[in-house]
């Protein structure tokens, strides 16, 4: 029995060891890619969870319909990223329940419809623009599955975005709890593109683990959520990137 068990730890650890040697990654390679992968399969496996949600939440037919497809969409997504730790020996399962558990979530909790669409346009648009960076990735897989996702989140976003500004019309834009709403999913946005200007978010592009970083791909999404604000005439709101990107953040360091 004992003997059973270390020959499948063995076993484990050599068919890491091939893989890493196959990638051709080193110890640090792979610890920041594990960092980028589990972040981005966390939000796909918490997106499947808030979507299903969305679905109870719906009240006309079509709309649940439509949320049903965006749940087997994110499902293939989550699928997606088990294909990349699987070709690169991640284990990915205890590091997304360790991130589930932990504040504040990636998605915020859907207590009312407004809740669902300003997840559905700003943080399914981020993941868009997260994926632009990733489509070109030295790692095969990943840039095989962003490519292969890459059009969901950006047709989530889009749909979400005509969804929200459709919905927007009868709320009050001045409502202190709708403009709360508003930054809690801005900033849960902000947060699942990366630090900018962080030590792992530049080695992650050194490496060529992904080929943008968090500030060029903030500062997109800052352009598009601005976009979005002045259809909902928020204009007040703007620029985002006073909030998300300060100067700092998008000078080069000298
Ligand atoms: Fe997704
Ligand atoms: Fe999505």
């Amino acid at each position: 029995m004992v003997e059973h068990f270390l020959w499948h730890r063995i076993s484990a650890i050599i068919v890491v060891l091939l893989l890493r040697d196959m990638l051709k990654l080193s110890g640090f390679e792979l610890g920041v890619l594990t960092k980028m992968l589990t972040s981005h399969a966390y939000r796909e496996k918490l997106g499947i969870e808030r979507f299903r949600q969305a679905v109870d939440m719906a009240t006309l037919p079509r709309e649940k319909a439509y949320f049903r497809l965006v749940v087997e969409e994110e499902e293939t997504h989550f699928r997606g990223c088990l294909e990349v730790a699987a070709e690169t020996g991640i284990h990915l399962e205890e590091l997304i329940n360790a991130r589930m558990r932990k504040e504040p979530p990636g998605i915020p909790p859907f207590h009312t419809w407004l809740d669902v669409l300003l997840t559905h346009t700003f943080i399914d648009q981020a993941g868009y623009f997260v994926l632009q960076g990733l489509t070109q990735s030295s790692i095969d897989i990943y840039a095989n599955v962003a490519t292969r996702l890459i059009e969901d989140e950006q047709f989530h976003g889009m749909k979400g975005s005509v969804m929200l500004i459709e919905y927007f019309k009868k709320l009050d834009g001045r409502d202190p709890g709708t403009v709360a709403a508003l930054h809690n999913h801005l900033g849960a946005a902000a947060r699942c593109i990366g630090k900018p200007n962080s030590h792992g978010d530049a080695e992650a592009v050194r490496l060529h683990l992904k080929t943008r970083s968090a500030a060029e791909t903030l500062n997109d999404f800052c352009q598009f959520a601005d976009g979005i604000l002045k259809k909902l005439s928020l204009e007040n709101l703007t620029p985002l990137a006073k909030k998300y990107l300060p100067q700092s953040a998008t000078q080069p360091h000298s």
